[in-house]
């Protein structure tokens, strides 16, 4: 596995790649790697020849009273992980190759952002396309992997891609979870013991969600309650549970009942962490 620093040196080893004739995978990530983000790196191996990985903990996407400092790190493991799921190239940008001094150009995505977690974390979005525009610049990989654990995320970079016209397919992975049902996250590290137990509770009232839906539950507001319900009686504080389109991210619940495609999407607090995870509820 080649490790590089190095922005031109990346961008000159996959541009060698590409003139081989060898296809290019990425998985972009923050580090602080976990079996979710190695299942992308599998995934990105099955699209392509060589698969490139980034770790960079991006400053642009954080609020100022988000956890940009604190944020878990751990090089060494993750270059490790990496070696092991038999990734061709690893990138470590430092800052200032990724916002040369005196950067002032950004990517924004102007609607999809104006929804659930974009509502909670205004200017994160915007972090996170204008970061992977230019890795993407950077590398200008042919398949990039992201995962639907960050279903609007997700959402936001197809348009992005697709918006600017970007020759690279993107593929979603599916959310990879521990034993219980709790999606991993970097952040999970923030969990006591007994705050991750309770955190069980976000894919429990995602579960039951989906299951009052099979069982003939059309009322999103009936739905909604419900999985606030048991976040709340878990311990967590609930900072959004949200019933919406999966394309266009409108809200559902101004429905009366739901009869077309819905996926819900949960936000809680347990302690200091607060956690995501999304389901589809009807197809
Ligand atoms: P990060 O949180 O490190 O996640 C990197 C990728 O791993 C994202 O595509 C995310 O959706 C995926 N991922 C995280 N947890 C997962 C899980 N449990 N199962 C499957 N995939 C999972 O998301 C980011 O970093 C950043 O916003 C980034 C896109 C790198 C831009 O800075």
């Amino acid at each position: 596995m080649i490790i590089c620093r190095n922005s031109s040196e990346a961008r000159a080893q996959v541009a060698q790649w590409k003139r081989e004739g060898l296809t290019v995978g990425f998985v972009p990530t923050m580090g602080f790697l976990h079996a979710g983000h190695v299942s992308l790196m599998g995934l990105a191996a099955r699209e392509a020849d060589k698969v490139v990985v980034s770790i960079f903990v991006n400053p642009t996407q954080f609020g100022p009273n988000e956890d940009y400092a604190s944020y878990p790190r751990d090089e060494e493991g993750d270059a490790s992980k990496c070696r092991s799921a038999g990734v061709d190239l690893l990138f470590l940008p430092p800052v200032a190759d990724i916002y040369p001094e005196g950067a002032e150009t950004f990517v924004e995505c102007t609607n999809l952002p104006e929804h659930l977690c974009g509502l909670r974390r205004p200017g994160h979005f915007r972090g996170v396309t204008t970061v992977v525009a230019k890795l993407f610049c950077l590398l200008a990989p042919d398949v990039a992997v992201f995962g639907s654990k960050d279903y609007q995320q997700l959402k936001v970079l197809e348009k992005m891609t697709r918006d600017l016209l970007m020759p690279i397919r993107i593929v979603p992975g599916p959310t990879v979870r521990e034993e219980g049902g709790l999606a991993m996250s970097s952040r999970n590290k923030y969990l006591s013991p007994e705050q991750r137990h309770q955190a069980l509770a976000i894919s429990r009232a995602l579960g039951e969600a989906r299951r009052a839906v099979e069982a003939g539950e059309n009322h999103a507001a009936t739905l909604l309650a419900a999985m606030a319900r048991t976040i709340e009686t878990a311990g967590g504080r609930v900072d959004y549970v949200n019933i919406f389109h999966p394309e266009t991210l409108e809200d559902l619940d101004v429905l009366d009942v739901l009869d077309g495609p819905a996926h819900a999407a949960v936000a809680a607090f347990f302690g200091p962490a607060r956690l995501i995870d999304n389901l589809r509820l009807r197809e």
